[in-house]
């Protein structure tokens, strides 16, 4: 077995344990993937200040994230597909994610379902939700996640129509995936997945399988999204989703100051700064480089959280020095989802917690909620 110490080495072990469609889905972006870039460079563009002759003999992680104790500021961000990655991977995600003691999310556009995931493990788990043109499969979901206990809402705004991945039609991805001619050898190469997801029990979308059949059985994940999501959504559907959900509402995919304003306006719980990694608008800025703006337009009335280009603890700690509360991991979760199953997803987070430890201690620091931007230059 080789040393496994970097989200790098995960994602190689993906790359090389799955078929191509499923990691390129993960991996790219959409259109020309500038942003899906820029998210990258411009957290390594972020320098820290090393600080020396400072007592760091211990190191506090645990905070909390939408109110909610954790024992880092991370949480598992919602994933499309999530269980093709490796045999019930939305289940595995969460109990690696609750044995961790950091919140988990579960997609909408999961293979597991809701109640799958419900049955896997003991304490609260989050649901993301789209909005849907058929107002009656949101209050269906809604009315799900509650009665699975899910502990917030987390509502993704910045899908109101697709961003073209341009290696998904390319690479023919489908769901459930299907043996072609023209993928049969990458297939063949890959017999572990084959047997495991391929002739597996969870192979399409747990949550929305009754309603797929209903709406003729469609196969890519564009296509049902075209004719299911909502365009017209506005800040308006806010009320409406608060009166069917009173619980924890957390609103990702802002990446705007006018539209963190509005956000906190409306009053919901957490805002996540997003650009979908890299998968909607191409040509938008990284999400690093809003942050500090969002911060700002919130000005401490609510919570903001991070995603976009998280490969490290050192990433973490710079999306803290900016004023986030906590980050959510996609890519570098499914990387080690579909590297290692279970075990992989508890190697990317002790990976991510070392880092971060470790990079705590020499800007000098000692407590995650204490975190400056004192720690950068
Ligand atoms: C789904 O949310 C995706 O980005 O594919």
């Amino acid at each position: 077995m080789p040393i496994v110490n970097s989200i790098a080495d995960l994602r190689e072990l993906a790359r090389r344990r799955i078929p191509r469609a499923i990691f390129e889905y993960a991996d790219h972006g959409a259109y020309d993937e500038v942003t899906l870039q820029r998210n990258r460079r411009d957290l390594e563009a972020l320098t820290f200040r090393q600080r020396v002759m400072v007592d760091v003999s211990s190191q506090s992680m645990t905070t909390t994230l939408a109110g909610e104790q954790a024992t880092m500021p991370l949480a598992i961000g919602p994933t499309g597909l999530t269980g093709l990655f490796h045999a019930n991977g939305e289940m595995l995600g969460a109990r690696a994610a609750e044995a961790f003691g950091i919140p988990f999310c579960l997609s909408t556009m999961s293979i597991c379902s809701i109640e799958d995931v419900r049955s896997a493990i003991k304490g609260p788990f989050w649901f993301q939700l789209y909005l849907m043109r058929d107002r009656s499969f949101n209050e269906e979901l809604v009315a799900r996640a509650r009665d699975a206990q899910c502990s917030a809402l987390m509502l993704t705004v910045d899908m109101p129509i697709q961003g073209l991945r341009r290696r998904d039609p390319k690479n023919g991805l489908a769901i459930p995936p299907r043996l072609t001619l023209k993928n049969a050898l990458d297939i063949a190469s890959k017999p572990t997945w084959a047997l495991k997801v391929l002739f597996g029990k969870r192979r399409t979308f747990g949550n929305l399988e009754q309603r797929m059949k209903n709406t003729g059985g469609l196969t890519t994940l564009s296509q049902w999204i075209a004719a299911q999501f909502d365009p017209t959504v506005t800040w308006r559907e806010i009320e409406w989703l608060r009166s069917r959900w009173p619980g924890k509402l957390i609103i990702k995919g802002v990446l705007d100051a006018e539209d963190a304003r509005l956000a906190s306006a409306a009053g919901v719980d957490a805002i996540v700064v997003s650009n979908h990694g890299g998968r909607q608008l191409d040509g938008g800025p990284s999400t690093i480089f809003v942050l500090p703006e969002v911060v700002d337009a919130v000005a401490g009335r609510t919570e903001v959280l991070f995603d976009g280009g998280v490969q490290s603890g050192q990433d973490i700690l710079k999306a803290l020095a900016l004023g986030a509360r906590g980050c959510l991991i996609g890519k570098a979760f499914l990387y080690s989802l579909a590297a290692m199953g279970e075990e992989g997803v508890t190697r990317a987070l002790q990976i991510l917690r070392e880092e971060l430890r470790i990079s705590l201690a020499l800007t000098g620091t000692n407590d995650v909620r204490s975190v400056s931007r004192d720690v950068l230059r």
